[in-house]
């Protein structure tokens, strides 16, 4: 009963042989997919906060920082992809090389990415929905579409006393509606997303070339704004300086999440071994070059202190008076926002499916398929619940760090795997290998356990109490419900 036991590579193949997914996902197809779950909360919502309250103009260098760590994670997760093409993610990786309790610790770490990535998209999906309804004369009452630290907030700034009650409808009513159609099936969704994503590249392609004709050189001067000290409740607070860069890189971090989703696609690849580490990596090289490029235009057309927090992006053509554009872009995000929420509760429920099957999580729950819709319904609704309810509670800073935090240590821990991969199986067949694996291996646990130490100390306290419930949980149900207990079975 180690903890350290390992999944052969057989009852891997033993697992995709039972599959009855349809392989149709060609190369460009895998990375549509993968700029369809990058694209989203991050760019459209959070450069806002980022750019306001902690890096000024220099954003555009907390996107290069924090794009250099997903790098050398995407490349070790490359690496992975192509010597086990498997549904599951870092989670089945792990087990099939470094052991169980370290894959069961990579799939805890993974529900934070997932759930709470959905999450923060579901907040961020709200912010543009009330935007849009506003750009119609219909306006939403602060205290029924905001957390009530948020709503307490903006009513303060109005000059008015905190509300009674506060919960975020739409973020709450956007979940259900994903949720319904996890439930249904995606077959439909498969073939939307794509739409979407032409969509979303077409906006932010539409944001470089016409907000470049709005630059006003003067807003990115100072690059980086003077340190600022301040106190927040009777706690010292550093923003701006190179300090708050590196916060805007753990904040931004955020937007380049998703790349990874493509590697739970790969039941549907037509040539897992080649194309889903061909998709990993250029999706996250695509959305990079983007996202530095909108980034130097945000905060080039409006200066840093005035981009708005709810919906940056949009407001930055509002403030140069481009109305039309504003329209544009608000409904590109809403769609594009829910197409991010799919493939990030999908992938959630697909991992769960996934620790079901080994026996780590309750089959019952989260692995059983619904009789007529074939999809892990209990596990979605599950999932959806718990999103939405969170969503419709939570400040969008708070759930997209604890999203942050459990992703750059399951990056961590995919490069720490790819490492060990190579030490100890050297002769496995690798399609597609890290370059310099020990090199960049070592700088992806390097930048990435780099970027945690800047995430904020409430944000940590959550984390280990977290990751001390997995572990509980762990030794409590996982260890002795293991299939691998019963090999024969
Ligand atoms: N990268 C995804 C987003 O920004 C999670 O919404």
């Amino acid at each position: 009963m180690s903890i350290w036991r390992i999944k052969p590579v057989s009852a891997f193949e033993a697992d995709m042989k039972k599959s009855d997914l349809k392989r149709v996902l060609t190369k460009w197809g895998l990375t549509s997919l993968g700029i369809g779950a990058i694209i989203g909360g991050g760019i459209f919502t959070l450069t806002g906060i980022a750019a306001h309250d902690f890096a000024g103009p220099a954003l555009a260098l907390s996107f290069v920082i924090a794009g250099i760590g997903c790098l050398f994670a995407s490349l070790c997760y490359a690496e992975f992809a192509s010597v086990l093409p498997v549904e599951g993610s870092a989670y089945a990786y792990a087990y099939g090389t470094v052991g169980e309790i370290f894959a069961w610790f990579i799939g805890w770490n993974l529900i934070l990415e997932y759930m709470m990535g959905a999450t923060t998209v579901a907040v961020a999906w709200s912010g543009y929905f009330v935007k849009l309804l506003h750009l119609f004369h219909i306006d939403f009452p602060i205290w029924l579409c905001n957390d009530m630290a948020t709503a307490t907030a903006k009513y303060a700034e109005l000059g008015q006393a905190a509300p009674a009650f506060a919960f975020n409808l739409p973020a709450f009513l956007i979940t259900w509606l994903v949720t319904a159609i996890l439930v249904k099936g995606i077959k439909e969704a498969a073939s939307t997303n794509n739409i979407i994503v032409i969509i979303k590249i077409a906006v932010v392609l539409f944001v470089i070339i016409a907000g470049a004709f709005f630059i006003d050189t003067a807003n990115w001067t100072p690059f980086i704004p003077d340190e600022v000290h301040t106190t927040v409740d009777g706690k010292d607070t550093v923003t701006f300086g190179f300090g708050g860069v590196l916060t805007a890189a753990t904040i931004v971090f955020f937007a380049y999440i998703g790349f990874d989703a493509v590697s739970t696609q790969a039941g549907e690849a037509i040539n897992p071994k080649k194309d889903v580490p061909f998709a990993i990596v250029m999706s996250l090289v695509i959305c990079t070059v983007l996202y530095i490029l909108v980034s130097l235009v945000l905060t080039g057309m409006v200066p840093y202190h005035k981009l708005d927090l709810a919906a940056p992006v949009a407001s930055a053509f509002d403030g140069v008076g481009i109305k039309w554009a504003v329209f544009l872009i608000t409904i590109a995000a809403t769609a594009g926002l829910t197409s991010v929420m799919l493939v990030m509760m999908l992938g959630q429920t697909r991992i769960f499916l996934g620790m079901a099957k080994d026996g780590l999580l309750p089959f019952k729950m989260f692995g059983a398929l619904h009789p007529t819709f074939k999809t892990p319904f209990r596990s979605t609704i599950l999932v959806g619940g718990i999103i939405s309810l969170v969503a419709a509670l939570t400040p969008i800073s708070r759930v997209s760090e604890m999203c942050s935090m459990g992703t750059l240590l399951a990056f961590s821990m995919v490069c720490v795997a790819v490492m060990i991969l190579r030490y100890k199986k050297p002769e496995l067949e690798r399609p597609y290998k890290t370059p310099a694996v020990y090199l960049v291996g070592s700088l992806g646990v390097a930048f990435n356990l780099f970027l945690m130490y800047f995430v904020r100390p409430e944000t940590w306290v959550a984390f280990l109490i977290w990751g001390t419930i997995g572990i509980l949980v762990y030794f409590i149900y996982s260890k002795n419900h293991s299939k691998l207990n019963a090999p024969q079975q």
